[in-house]
């Protein structure tokens, strides 16, 4: 007998139908997994075969032939021991085929007992289901938060095999209306920026970018707090909408980082890779291609800390994503996209030695410094909006006993910021910010008083800027405006924007 139970491949952070077929025939007994499945799907057959006996089933007697459709996809893993489970329950007459199992989609590992294991990838599975219109969609009980997301979609978390067969024969519940409840996490972090003490610029630089989304380069010796500065920027983050948790949640689901009986990520990702980190590592890649860091980093902080000591090739290949806010993996058999739609926030000494004039006191020399600057390139150096000298902090304002600005108070403003933003872009998207505007947009949004022009031109001239550093400069001044809560950028707000543009002359010379 032939039985036929959909489920689905992950692919990037996509689900891709896979149709279970279940083939039951008389012959010498002999079973055969067909369909380009990976070792773990070989091996599904002995976890399906002892999970059965041991749930008070058997595998039948006879020629058994799993065909995992379409053929030509790569399965992996150990997803597929459920729907197989039930495809041969089913060919073999133990369980009765029903009206309600048409149309059923399953996923799950199962463990020799028969308890069911859960896996990555429920919440685009879900997804997919719901878009080919499944009646039901049996999947592990652990990642039932997750399946939850998704409104509309009739979905039995089940413990075992014995529960699975039972929603698969029995009438399916009604659907949840709409998403659970969605709150967003506040800041459980202990950090808070009333730690740092002094560094007023900075805090400055960093308010600007966080408000508007602009990716910062910090530079300084060493022991300045650029690290401690960077850690405590979740803390002034604005919380995540709920269009931006099901996209965060869904990479995340993809790439197995959700723990089990956890929901919607609630949390602003902050991503902070070490600098020996490959670039598949960072961008993404594998077969099937897995996202990487800068996709975790998706709507939130993607934070490089001892910038010039990552792969020189890792960083390049972060080109793409700073520019587009996605990133295209190309092969010979598969081109895939992933959203990288991250704020980048590097940290970096300016010499091998920490300060920056130690070629000068012969601690190391001059083309040392260049060699260790250079790893860092110039069109990566273009790409980031703001770049902030943090200073060696005054001594006296370290020892003093009186506590900085908080954290929350920080955020308030950077939350009115937002409240500009999202007023202005709401007809072009929801999920826009300054940092991320395009050529259209600036020409749009970004009106210079008269006096400001005249500055802007002049600087553009006398410092030699780029193209890009122009529209980078006008963002960034669009951002100061709107913390400001002027409507058009004026004078201070250029000249200050292009304050954040000239530490590269000064060190890559
Ligand atoms: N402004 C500050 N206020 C209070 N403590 C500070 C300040 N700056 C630095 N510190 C202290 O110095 C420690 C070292 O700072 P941090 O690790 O952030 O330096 P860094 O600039 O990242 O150095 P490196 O270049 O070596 O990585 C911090 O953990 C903190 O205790
Ligand atoms: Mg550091």
């Amino acid at each position: 007998m032939f039985t036929r139970i959909f489920s689905a491949a992950l692919w990037g952070i996509e689900s891709i139908p896979v149709e279970v077929e279940t083939d039951v025939s008389p012959g010498l007994p002999s079973t055969r997994v067909v369909g380009l499945p990976d070792a773990a799907v070989k091996e599904s057959l002995h976890r399906v075969s002892s999970s059965l006996k041991n749930c008070g089933f058997s595998l039948p007697l006879g020629k058994l032939t799993i065909n995992l459709a379409p053929a030509d996809l790569k399965k992996e893993g150990p997803i597929f021991d459920l729907p197989i489970a039930l495809g041969i329950l089913q060919a073999s007459g133990q369980v009765g085929s029903s009206e309600e199992s048409a149309d059923c989609w399953a996923i799950g590992e199962l463990a020799l007992s028969g308890k069911i294991r859960g896996i990555k990838g429920i919440l685009p599975f879900v997804a997919k289901a719901k878009e080919k219109k499944a009646r039901k969609v049996i999947l592990p009980k652990e990642n039932a938060l997750e399946a939850q997301i998704i409104p509309g979609v009739v979905t039995c978390p089940v413990e075992d095999l014995k529960e699975a067969v039972q929603a698969w024969t029995s009438a399916p519940q009604k659907p949840l209306a709409a998403s659970p409840c969605f709150e967003p996490a506040k800041s459980a972090l202990e950090k808070d920026f009333s730690e740092v003490k002094g560094q007023e610029s900075v805090k400055r630089a960093i308010e600007i970018a966080v408000s508007g989304f602009h990716n910062l380069l910090l530079i300084g010796p060493p022991g300045g707090g650029k690290s401690m500065l960077a850690q405590r920027i979740p803390t002034i983050f604005p919380p995540l909408s709920l269009e931006e948790a099901i996209e965060v949640t869904n990479i995340h689901s993809a790439a197995g980082k959700i723990k089990p009986g956890e929901g919607l990520i609630t949390a602003r990702p902050f991503r902070c890779p070490h600098h020996s980190s490959t670039e598949a590592g960072i961008i993404g890649g594998g077969n099937p291609p897995r996202p990487g860091e800068a996709s975790l980093a998706h709507h939130g902080v993607l934070f490089l800390d001892e910038l010039p000591e990552f792969r020189r090739n890792a960083l390049e290949a972060l080109r793409q994503p700073l520019e587009e806010g996605k990133i295209t993996l190309c092969r010979a058999k598969f081109s895939v996209q992933f959203p990288a739609r991250f704020m980048l926030v590097a940290a970096m000494n300016p010499s091998p030695s920490g300060r920056a004039q130690d070629y000068q006191a012969g601690r190391c020399s001059f083309a040392q410094t260049q060699k260790y600057l250079n790893k860092v390139s110039g069109p990566l150096l273009d790409r980031i909006d703001l770049h902030i000298e943090v200073p060696k902090p005054d001594p006296k304002l370290l020892m003093e006993k009186k506590q900085a600005e908080s954290s929350a108070s920080i955020a308030q403003r950077i939350m009115e910021a937002r409240a500009i933003q999202h007023r202005r872009f709401k007809d072009i998207s929801l999920l826009l910010t300054n940092g991320k505007m395009g050529p259209k947009e600036i020409e749009r949004f970004c009106t210079l008083s008269s006096s400001a022009s005249r500055l802007l031109s002049q600087a553009l001239e006398d410092l030699g800027l780029s193209a890009r550093a122009y529209g980078k400069i006008l963002k960034v001044s669009r951002t100061i405006s709107d913390l400001a809560g002027k409507e058009k950028i004026e004078e201070e707000a250029i000249l200050e924007a292009i304050s954040y543009r000239t530490l590269d002359r000064q060190y890559w010379t």
